[in-house]
């Protein structure tokens, strides 16, 4: 049986978790699984980073919860493989996730980038990539987690908010900060507007990111990230 043909094959080297594994034919470019929900804005960045080579990685396969995500098209346009699964055919969020997990898994893909993916992340998928998926958070994170982070910002009167790039772990927004970017909250900002001006840095981080993990040399000390570190 070849590697391609062996879905249960795990996706991280045990013995160096932070060691992205690659593939065997092209060992420069480790493969992502990218998950959305809805307009696909922050996977086009991905696209666009590795079209600029500014990413070395692939897109694997990209996968919606919902068939009408606009990112999905994103996907086909760029001639990656993407699929919509709908919660509504399983019959527990376990069992969602674990084919989401065997998606991933019989794709080879060694990291996971949730990009507007509007679900909490249950624990076989959790398993199948320990400290292997990452997700992106329109705020400076621990402030203003969970839906309309924008709006909240705005509402509390905050006067810098941001986006936050970070490990997927069961509590909610909460794993350890890989990137952060501030962008200030103007006095005649709408949650329209100040959406906009976070998209921008969220656009920048998270190739960004992605590149931080895929390049190995990090590790993870409690809640913190720590970039540099030779294993
Ligand atoms: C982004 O603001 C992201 O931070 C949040 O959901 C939004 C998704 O936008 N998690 P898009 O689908 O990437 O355009």
């Amino acid at each position: 049986m070849t590697r391609a043909e062996n879905p249960s094959r795990p996706a991280v080297d045990s013995e160096n978790p932070s060691r992205p594994r690659v593939d065997a034919e092209n060992p420069s470019r480790p493969r992502l699984g990218v998950l959305i929900s809805g307009r696909g804005s922050n996977l086009q960045s991905i696209i666009d980073a590795i079209s600029a080579g500014e990413l070395a990685a692939s897109i694997a396969v990209v996968i919606s919860n919902r068939a009408d995500a606009r990112g999905l098209q994103r996907a086909r346009d760029a001639g990656i493989e993407a699929l919509s699964l709908s919660p509504r055919e399983f019959a527990d969020r376990d069992a969602y996730d674990r084919a989401l997990a065997d998606l991933l898994l019989a794709r080879r893909v060694a990291l996971v980038c949730l990009a507007g993916f509007m679900r909490l992340v249950g624990q076989p998928l959790l398993d199948a990539f320990p400290n292997r998926i990452l997700n992106i958070h329109p705020s400076l994170l621990p402030a203003f987690p969970g839906l309309e982070a924008q709006r909240q910002a705005l509402e509390y009167g905050a006067q810098v908010t941001g986006a936050t790039v970070h490990l997927v772990t069961s509590d909610l927004d909460g794993g350890p900060i890989v990137t952060q970017a501030a962008v200030p909250v103007l006095p005649d900002d709408t949650v329209d507007t100040l959406s906009a001006r976070v998209l921008v840095q969220e656009h920048r981080i998270y190739p960004d990111a992605i590149k931080i993990v895929l390049g190995g040399r990090w590790q993870v000390a409690g809640r913190r990230f720590l970039r540099d570190v030779v294993s």
